[in-house]
Parts: structure tokens; C-alpha cells; sequence
């Protein structure tokens, strides 16, 4: 009981931590500043702002590459944020993508964005949690989590949960923030605003829990590199005369700019680094 009492307030920091208040209205007013027929939008006119990792939509590319992404397939997105990836992996793959997050904003804003895009019928987000999927038993051919594991202290049971809804020799992609070094960070970051919402774990510790949870891991992929070089790229946008209207600033608030400079400096300290690991479902 104590243990579930824990996991639901976390669950409520996290939530409240990526509340906006008014992101659809904000997002649209953005993508209309900065030149786009709010009306006629597509997939790719969202980008800039409805991917919320390191690299944006090259990092999903990238990504869905080491992935082995096939036409048709059913995929999961845990903690879909604004839908971004979704949309991505249905507009370029075909995929159907069912996408669960705890926030009831970005749900809405994720689908309003995918009717818009004229994804509605590919693309469907939902409310929910990563820990207690609202889907049956072997649902999906396979599941994604981008950025997501760095707010979930219940690892294993993330995975489990996971493998219970991928079909037998399903796949799993992940792409988080890791910890690559000991050492203090420092907050806030763009998924916490403090250390009690914030559960960094090194690639060894994953590697272990998804083999645990019934997955073989086939890859591993330290982005530290890639990191560095976006984060200067958007460093040196924030600080030109006339930053971008369209961006994720407008998702993570007046903090943005600290949160981002906090990171980037933990990764160019050695502290963490993005990291991709795939993984299957044993049979
Ligand atoms: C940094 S954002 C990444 C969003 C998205 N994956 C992307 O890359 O654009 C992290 C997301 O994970 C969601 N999240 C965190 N913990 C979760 C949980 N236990 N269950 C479902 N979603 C969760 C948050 O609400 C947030 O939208």
C-alpha cells in the first residue's frame, strides 16, 4: 500500500511538472508567428516543438533506424508527450501508434495536433500510466520509450509491464537520458524540477532490469556526441538577436533555458549521456 502511495504521488509531481495550463493555445499562436497555416499544418511544420528529447526529430530518425521500424507495424509509445514520435512513426513507417501519457494537456494536445495533421486515424493517445498499461496481453508488434525512464524509480516494473503487452519476440526501443558518471546534478532539467522526480540510472542497470524482465538486449548506443552538437546548435539559436517563435521553449516554460543549460553541462561534464538501447522480447 505504501509502496503504491508512492508510486501515485510521484506519479502527480511528475504530471504537475509537465503542466502548462494553455500548451494548445500557446503552440498554435507559435507555429502561426512563425509563418505556418495553423489550418493546413503538416507533420514535419510541427517538429520543432512536438519532440521532447535531445536532437528533436533527427534523434527519432536516427532512432527508428537502429530500430528496425517495418511498414504496418502496431506500435506503443510510453509517454508519448505531445506526440511528436507518434506522428513521425505513422506518417513515414505507416505504423498505427497507440500512445499512452500521464498528462491529461499533452494527451489532448497530442491528438488535436494529430487531427490536424490528418493523422487522427493512425495516431490515438490516451491518459494513462507507463506502469499499468490500459492494453491486453500481447498487443504490439513493438514499443517505444523516448526520454520517459529518467521520471520512473519503478524500472523493472515498467518493463514488465512492457513485455506483458509487445507480442513474443516484440521489440523495444529506448532512448533516455543515462548516467554515465557519479556526481551531483543539477536541477532543474527539462523532466524534473528536483531530484525527488528525477531517476537517472546508468545503461547497466537498464541492461539488467530488461533482462530480468524477460528481454534479450541487442544494442547499445552512447549518444553523447550527437547530444552535444544539437545542444550547441539550439545554445546558439536561444542566443541570436531573433530566437525561433517555434520551439521547445514553449513546452518547457520560462525555465527552459535553465533546465536545458543544466543538462547540457551534466552531459559535457560526463555526469549522463542520451543512450539508445534495443532490446526483444524472449519467446
Ligand atoms: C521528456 S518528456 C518526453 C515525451 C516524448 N516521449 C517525446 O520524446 O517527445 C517525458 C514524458 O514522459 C511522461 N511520463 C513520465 N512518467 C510517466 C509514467 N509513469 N507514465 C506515463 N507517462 C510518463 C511525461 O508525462 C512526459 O510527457
Amino acid at each position: 500500500m505504501e509502496g503504491s502511495d508512492h508510486a501515485m504521488n510521484l506519479e502527480q509531481t511528475v504530471a504537475a511538472h509537465y503542466a502548462h495550463g494553455s500548451l494548445e493555445q500557446a503552440i498554435l499562436e507559435a507555429l502561426a508567428a512563425a509563418g505556418r497555416d495553423v489550418n493546413r499544418l503538416s507533420a514535419a511544420d510541427l517538429a520543432p516543438v512536438d519532440e521532447f528529447h535531445v536532437g528533436g526529430r533527427p534523434a527519432t530518425i536516427a532512432f527508428a533506424q537502429q530500430f528496425g521500424v517495418r511498414r504496418g507495424m502496431r506500435l506503443l509509445d510510453v509517454g508519448c508527450g505531445l506526440g511528436g514520435a507518434a506522428r513521425y512513426f505513422a506518417q513515414e513507417h505507416g505504423c498505427r501508434v497507440d500512445a499512452i501519457d500521464l498528462s491529461d494537456e499533452y494527451v489532448a494536445v497530442a491528438n488535436m495536433l494529430a487531427a490536424r495533421v490528418g493523422l487522427g486515424d493512425l495516431v490515438f493517445c490516451q491518459q494513462g500510466s507507463a506502469l499499468a498499461l490500459p492494453f491486453a496481453e500481447r498487443s504490439f508488434d513493438a514499443a517505444y520509450l523516448l526520454h520517459v525512464g529518467m521520471n520512473i524509480e519503478d524500472k523493472f516494473g515498467l518493463f514488465a509491464e512492457i513485455r506483458r503487452v509487445l507480442l513474443p519476440s516484440g521489440t523495444l526501443g529506448i532512448y533516455d537520458v543515462m548516467r554515465v558518471n557519479s556526481g551531483e546534478l543539477s536541477y532543474p532539467v527539462p523532466w524534473a524540477r528536483g531530484p525527488e522526480a528525477s531517476f537517472v540510472a546508468d545503461a547497466a542497470s537498464y541492461r539488467r532490469l530488461l533482462e530480468s524482465a524477460g528481454f534479450e538486449v541487442l544494442q547499445e548506443r552512447d549518444r553523447r556526441d550527437f547530444a552535444l552538437a544539437t545542444l550547441e546548435k539550439m545554445r546558439a539559436r536561444g542566443a541570436s538577436a531573433r530566437p525561433a517563435p517555434l520551439g521547445l521553449h514553449i513546452v518547457m516554460g520560462d525555465d527552459a533555458g535553465a533546465k536545458v543549460a543544466n543538462m547540457s553541462n551534466d552531459i559535457q561534464r560526463g555526469l549522463i549521456a542520451p543512450t539508445e538501447i534495443i532490446c526483444r522480447a524472449v519467446p
